[in-house]
């Protein structure tokens, strides 16, 4: 598209993607490049408008709650990617497509394929250069966050294993376009991981 550089970071509730898109964002300020940082569900003013629907209103029937997902990609990407990427930027989103493919898909057994047709419909087929998978149990993330869930972390255990193990799966079917980390190493550490393999893809400034 341009000299922009697409990354997505994705994972479980509570396996510290923020953190390391916020540590990615000053390395990469550091070496001198635009960085547009946003996240999915939200990133616009409808974004916003529709996490608040899907996460904290009411029950959404789960075939609702992919087309409001999709929905949210479609104008995120039109809006606010594809202007970044088309002005050099590197666009850091947290969470994208595969989070629709991993908890609709897999975790609401809507079909990951279907929902895979959707969602890459949504953002007309853009693709990240490299997806970011920080890996963590169910059990581990919902240490993490604690008494405070949305309608999706309040899900059982096993809600968010399958979404674990459909995620590890996408990325060992497609190992150049995903890195996957282990959500226990130290920040430090996975941030490092992310650097090494930005370097290696030769895209690091
Ligand atoms: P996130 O922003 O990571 O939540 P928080 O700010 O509370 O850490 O993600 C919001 C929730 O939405 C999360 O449980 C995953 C879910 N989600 C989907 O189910 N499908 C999607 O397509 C996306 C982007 C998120």
């Amino acid at each position: 598209m341009t000299d922009g550089l697409f990354i997505a970071f994705e994972g479980g509730d509570g396996a510290g993607k923020s953190t390391q898109v916020e540590l990615l964002r000053a390395a990469l300020e550091a070496r001198g490049r635009t960085v547009t940082v946003t996240r999915q569900p939200g990133g616009t003013r409808l974004g916003q408008q529709i996490r608040d629907l899907v996460l904290h209103g009411e029950h959404v029937a789960p075939r609702a709650e992919a087309l409001l997902f999709a929905a949210d990609k479609a104008h995120h990407v039109e809006e606010l990617i594809v202007p970044a990427l088309r002005a050099g930027h590197v666009v850091l989103t947290d969470r994208y497509t595969d989070s629709s493919v991993a908890y609709q898909g897999a975790g609401r057994s809507l079909g990951a394929q279907e929902i895979h047709d959707l969602a890459m419909w949504a953002v007309d087929d853009l693709v990240p250069d490299l997806t970011v998978i920080v890996d963590i149990s169910a059990a581990e993330g919902r240490r993490r966050r604690g008494e405070v869930h949305d309608r999706l972390e309040s899900e059982q255990d096993d809600f968010h294993e399958a979404i674990r193990a459909h995620f590890l799966a996408m990325a060992a079917g497609n190992p150049q376009r995903y890195l996957v980390v282990d959500g226990l190493a130290a920040p430090g550490e996975i941030h490092e991981q992310v650097l090494a393999r930005l370097d290696a893809m030769g895209v690091l400034p």
